[in-house]
């Protein structure tokens, strides 16, 4: 894809103070793109996150269930994106009205009134998955679809880099002398770089309309390696001898995710105790074609790791 000329439009950015989000904001605002920001919190996320200016604006998906109650937040924007995602529920916040119930009234409102619209979803969808977070974000794929808008979903592999809470647990987990991995931990992920996302749905967003399943991206970055591989190839950037791997029967590692889900502790829940049984890895890698260029190493590489299929080899 070509690098995007410099925009006057400007670009709604929902979620734009998370993981993701602040990634795709660094990236537009770097071609001089105008930003909004949409957050739940937006006075205190203004002294948090200055985010070179953007402004910031109150949104709540949990209020914005039909279309008319988006109007006047999608005012005087050209390019939607959506990065919000809840990893447990709370309150109003429910996974069907984040995850489906109010990205479809986006995209509704989207159509109405002719606004690109890029989604953030994730990989694994298909599977016969049972947990309500990927059955949302299932249903909001759907809804996407069925909206008749200029739309696109992006679906990445699991993200690296600094300040994801994912990431950062990942990070802290690998430095660890053991590594304790639920037994049937068989599925492989394509771990890439959260700034080649950024950069990636910044182009994407800003390059010219597509249609048919041209319209549906699924990222990865170079290698597909189990979580413990993933582990092991995060711990080499640190230390140099391996870490001990501790597989714990399938029962408890599923019991061990409900109770984390009970108590919002740690990024593991049920949903992500679902995905590692089945692979997570792009079937068809379009982060190159996004990026123009490979995708960015995460961790050391193990020369008996398999490349993800379709993947540009990094030329230094
Ligand atoms: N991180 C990964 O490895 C990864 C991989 C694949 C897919 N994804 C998906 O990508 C999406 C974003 O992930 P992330 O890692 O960037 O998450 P994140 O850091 O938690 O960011 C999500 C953002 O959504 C906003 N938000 C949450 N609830 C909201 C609500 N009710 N109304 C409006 N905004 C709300 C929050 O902004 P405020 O607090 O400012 O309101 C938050 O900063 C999720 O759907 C996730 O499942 C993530």
């Amino acid at each position: 894809m070509r690098t995007p000329e410099v925009p006057d439009r400007k670009v709604l950015v929902l979620g734009g103070s998370g993981f993701i989000g602040r990634h795709v904001v660094a990236a537009l605002q770097a071609v001089g793109c105008p930003v909004v920001i949409g957050s739940r919190h937006p006075q205190r996320r203004r002294r948090q996150l200055p985010a070179g200016g953007a402004e910031y604006r109150e949104i709540r998906f949990e209020h914005l269930l039909d279309a008319g109650s988006w109007r006047s937040v999608l005012d005087d924007c050209d390019i939607v994106i959506n990065c919000v995602g809840i990893l447990r529920e709370r309150g109003r916040e429910t996974y069907q009205r984040v995850h489906h119930l109010a990205p479809a009234a986006l995209a509704a409102a989207c159509a109405a009134r002719g606004l690109r619209l890029i989604h953030v979803s994730a990989l694994g969808l298909e599977a016969p998955v049972r947990s309500g977070f990927l059955r949302s974000k299932r249903d909001g794929e759907a809804a996407l679809r069925a909206s008749g808008a200029d739309w696109c979903i992006v679906r990445p592999s699991l993200l690296d880099g600094e300040g994801g809470y994912g990431a950062r647990w990942i990070r802290r987990v690998a430095r660890w002398p053991i590594h304790v991995l639920p037994q049937d931990a068989h599925g492989r992920i394509a771990v890439l770089d959260v700034r080649d996302l950024g950069e990636a749905i910044a182009r994407l967003a800003l390059a010219p309309a597509r249609g048919g399943d041209a319209r549906e991206f699924d990222l990865g970055g170079l290698h597909a390696r189990t979580l413990g591989e993933h582990l092991a190839a995060m711990r080499g950037l640190h230390a140099g001898a391996p870490a001990r791997q501790l597989a714990i029967p399938t029962l408890l590692a599923r019991l061990a995710s409900h109770i984390c889900d009970l108590l919002h502790v740690t990024p593991f829940s049920y949903g992500h105790w679902e995905l590692l049984q089945y692979d997570n890895c792009p079937r068809r890698n379009r982060l190159p074609e996004l990026l123009g260029r490979a995708p960015r190493e995460v961790g050391v590489v193990a020369p008996a790791l398999q490349p993800v299929a379709g993947v540009l080899r990094p030329t230094s």
